[in-house]
């Protein structure tokens, strides 16, 4: 089930595209979270009607969940969506890519059809290498928060990708993430900072919470007031624009508790580490991307 936001919090992630994708059909090759993540935000701005989008898994359970929920049409091949479909999104695991996209070659039709790929770590030239010459390629960089509709993901295309491809698809993702466009080069750095970033977050609310019970909460109440705590603050840094070095700013009065609690992150190299460990998460995938 997609989690949903707290009540009374939105947040505007995009603008919502104008771009008229009507005459397309998607095809999701793979239909797990974040390619339901996908298909929920397409079906709720309205960009394709359920009877647009077509899935394939290899899981009955996935298959109906799509069927029953999204009243999206849910098949248990690839042939079908590639058939179906000229908007195709492969949302499997990294480790099937290669079988996916072998299963796929002799159908793909090079005019007609449009492969992104949300997949980790899987470079377009591995998508071109498995795909008849020409194939037009998209790689995206999601994170999960896409699975309650405020992704974050960097996007960039292949050799023959054409700039109306890569609309269509930062239309698609728009509609449940904002949407950079990048060098593929970057996509290394994109993993370190967005891709794992939720992550970095999640600790910090445990170390929060951990803290909270040490002063004498429930774990349940700390867990809601550091949560909350993030959510608030990173809904103020969109809805202000302002700074975060500001914002921080604001709620330091000097010799109070917010000024005690940064000179102790301060002296201890919070900082230092944080940028350590995002540098070292980009080049961990930059290892990965070498086979190490
Ligand atoms: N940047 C990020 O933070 C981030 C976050 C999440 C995901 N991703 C990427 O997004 C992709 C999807 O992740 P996910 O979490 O949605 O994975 P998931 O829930 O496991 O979804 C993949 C689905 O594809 C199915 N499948 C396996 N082989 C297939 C085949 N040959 N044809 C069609 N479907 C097949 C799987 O079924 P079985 O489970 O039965 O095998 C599963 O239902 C991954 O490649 C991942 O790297 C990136």
């Amino acid at each position: 089930m997609k989690p949903a936001l707290p009540a009374g919090l939105s947040i505007r992630v995009g603008d919502l595209p104008t771009i008229d994708l009507s005459k397309r059909t998607l095809g999701l090759l793979g239909a797990g979270n974040m390619a339901e993540a996908l298909a929920r935000g397409v079906l709720k701005a309205g960009l394709l009607p359920a009877s647009r989008v077509i899935a394939s898994d290899v899981s009955p359970e996935r298959r109906a969940l799509f069927q029953k929920d999204l009243g999206v049409k849910a098949v248990d091949n690839n042939d079908e969506v590639i058939r179906a479909a000229d908007l195709l999104v492969l949302c499997v695991k990294p480790q099937v890519v290669d079988e996916v996209l072998a299963g796929l070659k002799p159908n793909f039709d090079t005019e007609r059809h449009l492969l992104a790929s949300i997949a980790a770590g899987v470079p377009t030239a591995r998508m071109e290498r498995g795909l008849p010459a020409g194939a037009r390629t998209v790689r995206i960089m999601p994170n999960t928060p896409m699975l309650v509709g405020l992704g974050a993901s960097c996007l960039c295309g292949g050799t023959h990708a054409t700039d109306k491809d890569l609309d269509a698809v930062e239309a698609l993702l728009k509609s449940c993430s904002m949407v950079l466009r990048v060098e593929e080069p970057m996509m290394d750095a994109v993993t370190g900072l967005s891709g794992s970033g939720p992550a970095y977050l999640f600790y910090l609310v445990e170390a929060m919470t951990e803290a909270g019970v040490a002063e004498g909460f429930t774990r349940e109440q700390a867990l809601k007031l550091a949560a909350r705590t993030c959510l608030g603050a990173a809904q103020m840094l969109e809805t202000t624009g302002l700074d975060p070095e500001e914002l921080r700013r604001r709620v330091t009065s000097p010799n109070g508790t917010t000024q005690a609690a940064m000179e102790t992150l301060d002296a201890a190299g919070v900082r230092e580490k944080m940028v350590a460990a995002v540098r070292r998460a980009a080049e961990r995938s930059r290892e990965l991307g070498r086979g190490r």
